[in-house]
């Protein structure tokens, strides 16, 4: 008992504290008794709707400004797309990532490019640009997905559609695809989460702990409570540190590596550019890390909406088959962007299921949005991409439905405004991956089609998503393959 003393008394201190710092954040911040923060405090929203988005976009819809203020969290929310495009583009200045979040995610993301304003944002923006924006990069990006796709994804899928009966989590499948890409293209690293035993990477692991416990430090009524934890090196805070430290540690055999390689390395990369750049070792860390988290989950997040979306609509699993059998075989990247019905049903599929569901900004100075809203200094101010793919006003009356066709006309692909369709959202800090993405959802679905059939194992009405950065399925995408015949 003796022993135990200290850790009782610690436990009430913590009891203390935390009840204290719930009092701070119930007199400091608004009360409100309007209907829907009450819904909001009490959770009876979720008696309706299966995820809070589906909620935020039930009332985006009724609202005639198309924008919402949740006073209780201070949050305004808009699926406007002339709001969106006066915080992302006309006021831009106004409306930076801002502290309260590079606090939250500082210790995982530091000041990689995601998690930064000013200078910083500017300077890691151009290096990126500079690589991205290459002509070789699309040939080296083409390399490296289909490299991926023939020695890693068709065997393991094709090992699963001769066991008949037993279920297959596309979900982990494409996060384990995207994270080896990811790494193998920005540098050089590959890290065979794909391989056909399925093996367990610590570093997967951690790395997807250390941004779900990040993302949950959001959640907490008040940041004086994992601040507290954080002080203390207790509970979700220690496991958050302890896992941050295992991907540094990666991150710093990554860079490590790379230094090794030096001058007699011919080969360009992200990393190397930025190497050139800067000695710090932090900083590096924080690109690399910032990196993995842009082009993976994101990726793999996209492609589980789309092949759920696939398995509910057989005729366009159908055109897309057709399309494709059109080109002989896939072998560089402008082939790939000759497929329209392709990209049609790509993009259509991450307008229903983006996988940045909603993204935000704080307000610097007092505003009016075009929709008449008063944006108050300090408010947290949200983009919301789920609701918006969901909009009468903006995709018609058919706007549940999942229709590529509404991306075609005349049969050549058309794109909305980015601004209607933030998806990789929108003006000066639009997602610098875009491109790449596209090639590897375009590969993955062209190839996975033309061999095998896929269904699920278990038909859900509606997804849930888990929280996170990024959408994910709750329970992931279990499916049956089975080989086509004659395609093999
Ligand atoms: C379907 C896949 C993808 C989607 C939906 C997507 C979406 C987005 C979104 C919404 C942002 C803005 C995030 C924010 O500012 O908080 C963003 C930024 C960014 N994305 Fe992507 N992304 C995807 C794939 C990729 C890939 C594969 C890469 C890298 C090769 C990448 C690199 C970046 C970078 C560097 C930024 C930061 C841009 C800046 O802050 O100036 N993305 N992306
Ligand atoms: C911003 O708006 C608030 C609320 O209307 C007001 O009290 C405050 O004085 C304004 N601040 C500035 C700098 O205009």
């Amino acid at each position: 008992m003796a022993i135990e003393d200290p850790f009782v008394l610690l436990f009430f201190l913590l009891l203390l504290i935390s009840f204290f710092s719930t009092l701070i954040y119930c007199t400091s911040r608004v009360h409100c008794s309007c209907e829907i923060c009450h819904a909001y405090v009490t959770s009876t929203w979720s008696i309706q709707f299966d995820n809070l988005c589906d909620w935020y976009t039930h009332l985006l819809q009724k609202s005639p400004t198309k924008t919402i203020h949740i006073h209780v969290l201070d949050n305004i929310i808009t699926s406007n797309h002339e709001s969106v495009e006066y915080m992302l583009k006309t006021r831009f200045e106004n409306y930076p990532k801002g502290k309260p979040f590079s606090v939250i995610l500082g210790d995982f993301l530091g000041r990689g490019i995601f998690n930064v304003d000013g200078d910083s944002w500017r300077f890691q923006r151009k290096m990126a640009c500079l690589e991205l924006g290459k002509l070789s990069m699309r040939s080296h990006a083409f390399e490296v997905v289909n490299n991926e796709i023939d020695h890693r994804l068709i065997p393991l899928v094709s090992s699963f559609s001769e066991k008949q009966r037993e279920d297959l989590d596309l979900q982990d499948v494409f996060r384990r695809f995207s994270f080896d890409v990811i790494c193998k293209f920005s540098f050089g690293f590959d890290p065979k989460c794909l391989d056909e035993s399925l093996p367990v990477s610590d570093l997967a692991v951690s790395f997807d702990l250390a941004s779900k416990l990040s993302a949950q430090r959001a959640m907490n009524p008040s940041p004086l409570v994992w601040k507290m934890k954080r002080m203390l090196n207790i509970g979700s805070e220690k496991r958050l540190k302890d896992s941050i430290k295992m991907v540094n540690m990666f991150a710093g055999e990554v860079i490590q590596q790379r230094n090794k390689l030096g001058s007699c390395s011919n080969h360009e990369d992200l990393l190397s550019r930025f190497m050139a750049t800067t000695k710090d070792s932090k900083y590096l860390r924080d690109i690399v890390i910032s990196f993995m988290l842009a082009g993976r989950d994101t990726v793999a997040s996209a492609l589980t909406g789309l092949f759920w979306l696939l398995a509910h609509h057989p005729r366009v699993v159908a055109t897309i088959r057709e399309e494709v059998d059109k080109v002989e075989a896939l072998t560089s990247f402008d082939q790939i962007r000759e497929h329209h019905y392709l990209q049609a049903v790509v993009f259509e599929g991450m307008r229903l299921f983006p996988p940045i569901q909603f993204n935000s900004k704080f307000c610097l100075q007092n505003d009016t949005f075009p929709d008449g809203t008063f944006v108050k200094k300090g408010t947290r101010v949200t983009y919301h991409s789920y609701a918006m793919g969901r909009m009468e006003t903006i995709w018609g009356p058919d706007c549940s439905d999942f229709k590529p066709e509404r991306w075609l006309k005349d049969g050549v692909f058309f794109q909305e405004t980015p601004f209607k369709y933030p998806v990789f959202q929108a003006g000066y800090r639009m997602c610098l991956g875009k491109e790449m993405a596209l090639v590897e959802m375009k590969s993955v679905v062209i190839s996975l089609l033309r061999r095998f059939n896929i269904q699920l194992a278990t038909p859900v009405q509606t997804p849930r998503f888990s929280p996170g950065l990024t959408a994910t399925f709750t329970g992931g995408l279990q499916v049956r393959v089975s080989e086509r015949r004659g395609k093999t």
